[in-house]
């Protein structure tokens, strides 16, 4: 009933998430506020080792992230593809190439996001299967600040498409067609497996795994 709805889902939702799902999980609160106006949320947005740390310490209720960790009792749910693209300038040589061998890229000057980060041990493990090295020009820590220093012609990133999912494809960033790409990623929803789920957590989990989905595959440009 709209009674249930509004009046008994009632309290505090405690979220973190990994740095690239900020470019999806902020923009589904609102729906997700505007349905259970008792309900409110503070989102923690930090990198994939911050995230284990905060598991670790059982900061939240609930946790977004790619790499589930094998070495915690956690329960998990799969959320949503979360592909990593090669990004580049869209003047930039190999902008207009198609099918590009990975090996091409390891003359490339790379901006990187900091080890630490799941995006980085997803390029690590990449190159490390290809026996291929890569130059780091930049390392960064901010999905946002590679893009800027990508548009800028520092060099080229792989990030998650969802950082580029506003802009889509028609900006000064391109995606590369690169051998193996896009690397198939997919965040999980997870939470500590002794975690009594509190009522809000169980409404937010149920919202993410059904209209949430599909809310972000309707807004995404590319
Ligand atoms: P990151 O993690 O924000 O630390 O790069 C990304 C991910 O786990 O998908």
């Amino acid at each position: 009933t709209v009674a249930d709805m509004k009046g008994l889902k009632q309290g505090h939702l405690k979220i973190a998430v990994v740095t690239t799902a900020k470019y999806v999980i902020p923009r589904l609160l609102g729906p997700f506020c505007q349905r259970y106006p008792g309900i409110d949320v503070s989102l923690k947005v930090t990198n994939h080792n911050g995230i284990i740390d905060r598991l670790t310490e059982n900061k939240d209720d609930l946790y977004i992230l790619s790499q589930l960790p094998t070495d915690i009792d956690i329960t998990s749910y799969p959320f949503l593809e979360n592909p990593l693209v090669v990004l580049a300038a869209s003047n930039h040589p190999l902008a207009h190439e198609t099918n590009i061998p990975l090996q091409r890229l390891a003359d490339e000057a790379f901006i990187m996001r900091e080890s630490g980060s799941g995006t980085r041990r997803f390029v690590q493990k990449l190159f490390d299967e290809h026996k291929t090295d890569f130059k780091i020009k930049l390392e960064l820590a901010s999905n946002e600040a590679i893009k800027q220093a990508i548009a800028g012609g520092l060099g080229i990133s792989i990030l998650s498409r969802h950082t580029v999912a506003l802009e889509g494809a028609t900006g000064q960033l391109a995606v590369l067609d690169v051998q193996g790409f896009p690397i198939q990623c997919h965040w999980h929803v997870m939470h500590l497996a002794s975690k009594q789920l509190s009522v809000v957590s169980n409404a937010f989990l149920n919202y993410l795994q059904g209209e949430g989905k599909q809310i972000i595959e309707q807004n995404s440009l590319w």
